[in-house]
Parts: C-alpha cells; sequence; structure tokens
C-alpha cells in the first residue's frame, strides 16, 4: 500500500497552527485538567465574558454546538410545530435541521449568484401567516443583507435570527459585527472554522436578557440551580476545556482573519487574468469580509474536471456545497421540484473552494494559480 503523499497546498492546516499555539494552549489545557471542572468551569464563563466583548453582545451563551446554538435559540423563541422560519438553500444542512428539531418547518428561498448570500426579495416572497422567523447565513465569512432583511423582519413582526457559524468578526460597512446583527445569533467553533475548538463547540450571541437567561436554562436541562429544573432543557454546554481552546485561539483571531484577508487579495491579484472564473465578490454592505472560505465559480469548464486536475497538482479544493439543501434526500420530504432555486443549484454544479488558512504563504497562493492556469488552459 502506498502512502498518500501530502499536498502541496493542503485546504487548511491545523497540525501547524497548533504547532504555533502549543506555548500557549498547554498551560491552558494544563490548568483545567488541575482544577477539575470540566463542565461549566471557569474558563467556559471567561471565554463568553470575551466573546461576547469580541462580538459587540451584551451576552454570549457557551452551548454544545453551532447545530445546538440554532436549535436552542429557535426553542426558546417558541417556535415549534405549525411555524415556519425562512432560510437559504445553499447552506450547511445543520441550518434547516436545527428548524426540523423544533418540529418548525424550514421554508427555503434562493440565494444571490453575486455573493452567494439570501435574497431578500425571496425571503419577502416566502412569508406567510405561519412564519415566524427570517434565518439569514453570512455564508464563506461576511454578512447577508441585514439591513434589508431587518426592515422585513420589522414590518411583519419576525424574529431575525443570524447562522453566523462561518463568519466570526466578518462586518457590516458600519462596522457591527456578525453575531450582533439580529435578535439572536449561532456561532459554530467546529474544528475548522476561523475560531475553531478541538472538537465540538457553539456559542448563542445576544443582547436580550431574556433571551439569554433562557439559553442558560435550555443548555442545562432548564437547570441553573443544580436539580432544580425550571423547564425542559437539553444536555448542550460548552466543555470547559473547549473553552480553554477558544480562550487562547481567541487571542489570534483578529490577526488570522488579516492574514486571510491578505491571502484573498494575493488569490484576486493571481487569479485576476484567468479566463472563465469569477471571484469571490465582496457584497456592497459588506465592511468586512472574513474569508472563512475563498469560493470561485467556474463558467465554462466542468467544476469537478478542474477540482480533479488541482488535485493531482497537490492542491487540495472543496466544494461547498454540492448539494443545496432542497435537493438533498434528508430534505425530500418538503416537495422542492429540481428548477426550484436556480442561483443555489447553479452554484452547487459550479463554486469551487480553494485553500485559504491563516498560515498561507505567497507561494501556496502561486502553487494554486499555477494548478488553475494548467487547468483551465488545458
Ligand atoms: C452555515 C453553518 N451553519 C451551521 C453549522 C453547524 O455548526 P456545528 O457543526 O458546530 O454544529 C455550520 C458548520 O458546521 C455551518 O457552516
Amino acid at each position: 500500500m502506498t502512502a498518500t503523499p501530502s499536498p502541496k497546498v493542503p485546504f487548511q492546516d491545523l497540525p501547524l497552527q497548533i504547532r504555533t499555539l502549543r506555548a500557549e494552549l498547554d498551560p491552558a489545557i494544563d490548568a483545567v485538567l488541575r482544577h477539575g471542572q470540566f463542565i461549566l468551569g471557569p474558563e467556559v464563563t471567561a471565554f463568553e465574558q470575551a466573546w461576547a466583548q469580541f462580538c459587540g453582545t451584551k451576552h454570549a451563551i457557551g452551548v454544545g454546538s453551532g447545530t445546538d446554538a440554532l436549535q436552542l435559540i429557535l426553542r426558546a423563541l417558541g417556535i415549534g410545530p405549525g411555524h415556519e422560519v425562512i432560510t437559504v438553500a445553499n447552506s450547511f444542512i445543520a441550518t434547516a435541521e436545527a428548524v426540523s428539531y423544533t418540529g418548525a418547518t424550514p421554508v427555503l428561498v434562493d440565494c444571490s449568484l453575486d455573493d452567494y448570500l439570501i435574497d431578500p426579495v425571496a425571503v419577502a416572497a416566502a412569508i406567510t401567516p405561519r412564519t415566524r422567523a427570517i434565518l439569514p447565513v453570512h455564508l464563506y465569512g461576511q454578512p447577508a443583507n441585514m439591513a434589508a432583511l431587518a426592515a422585513l423582519a420589522h414590518q411583519h413582526g419576525l424574529a431575525l435570527v443570524e447562522d453566523a457559524a462561518q463568519a466570526h468578526g466578518a462586518t457590516l460597512k458600519d462596522g457591527r459585527s456578525c453575531g450582533a446583527l439580529g435578535l439572536a445569533s449561532a456561532f459554530s467553533f467546529y474544528p475548522g472554522k476561523n475560531l475553531g475548538a478541538f472538537g465540538d463547540g457553539g456559542a448563542v450571541n445576544t443582547h436580550d436578557d431574556g433571551l439569554a437567561r433562557q439559553l442558560k436554562l435550555l443548555r442545562n436541562w432548564g437547570s441553573v440551580v443544580k436539580y432544580h429544573h425550571e423547564i425542559q432543557g437539553y444536555n448542550s454546554r460548552l466543555d470547559t476545556l473547549q473553552a480553554a481552546v477558544l480562550g487562547v485561539k481567541l487571542r489570534h483571531l483578529a490577526a488570522w482573519n488579516d492574514h486571510r484577508r491578505t491571502a484573498a487579495g494575493w488569490y484576486r491579484a493571481a487569479l485576476a487574468d484567468l479566463p472563465g472564473l469569477v471571484l469571490p465578490a465582496e457584497a456592497p454592505w459588506t465592511g468586512r469580509h472574513v474569508y472563512h472560505l475563498f469560493v470561485i465559480r467556474l463558467l465554462e469548464r466542468n467544476r469537478d474536471a478542474v477540482a480533479r486536475v488541482l488535485a493531482e497538482r497537490g492542491v487540495q479544493t472543496v466544494v461547498h456545497y454540492p448539494v443545496p439543501i432542497h435537493r438533498q434526500k434528508a430534505y425530500a420530504e418538503l416537495g422542492y421540484a429540481e428548477g426550484s432555486f436556480p442561483c443555489a443549484e447553479q452554484a452547487a454544479r459550479t463554486v469551487l473552494s480553494l485553500p485559504m488558512f491563516p498560515e498561507m504563504t505567497p507561494d501556496h497562493v502561486a502553487l494554486v494559480a499555477d494548478a488553475l492556469r494548467a487547468a483551465l488552459t488545458a
């Protein structure tokens, strides 16, 4: 058996990041091992405070995952059977599943092909008397059109909940951060995110005191005082060990996001003259795109064939996402036909995420650009 050669340009390089941070991580982890408060220990509170401050919200509540963060927000808002939540067809399936877990129905709408973000005009057309919330996704690291969505939410009395799983540190032009733009927001700390733990983790951010209290109950079996349960809740806390890791990594997030933006600039310069591809656009309302992913779209070539050429040349790529939610077998029950959301479907056929991580070098970008040039001019 031959070992798979390591790629020349990995999609991301977490082992390298961890090696670089080892001197900070080891004592933080060791402190948890010594005090032994593995559930809701002091590192959780410290991280929650730091994370709330970073996002500019009054509260942050650490939970078990980004999916749980979404689900618990919807539960705290009393969303359940008979209700509808409008969200976008081109997201990770967790966005819709969080709605389904509550018994409500995810109502999907199309994205714009300019920025792959939820289309507010489509949202407006999907509102019914059963709609309770709008759930935009700040996809790939830039904010959805929150001004338009907030106006709709206000006009129709709906909750505006952010799926900020891919947008740690992204901002609007007015400087406000993703996670602080709606009634509540959900972050994921899945390892590959811009701020990632060493396992699953998530947080809910909100300005609302009542919602924050409800989320603290929901994540801990409906209890703030041990063995006294005010409501039926869940077991979904952010682990103390994960909070310790996140607390260390948070100190570096702003610099990592800066580097991602620099690498995006290198890509733009290196790929500018390549035919038949669309580079990621920054939306007019975006202040700071944090390039969780650098996603190009191929106009003339078969995307999968291009990805194969890149792989042969040692460049790892991923497709986010090859099948939009409405065409997933898991959501056949919603009954959306092919062609329901043409932009999401076109994106699924043609997008390609290039390597993007805070330790990228100009040499990495040059290798990717050379490989793409070979694939597109072959
Ligand atoms: C847009 C989006 N929403 C929700 C999630 C779910 O987060 P988690 O994996 O932490 O449950 C993810 C990532 O996995 C995501 O990318």
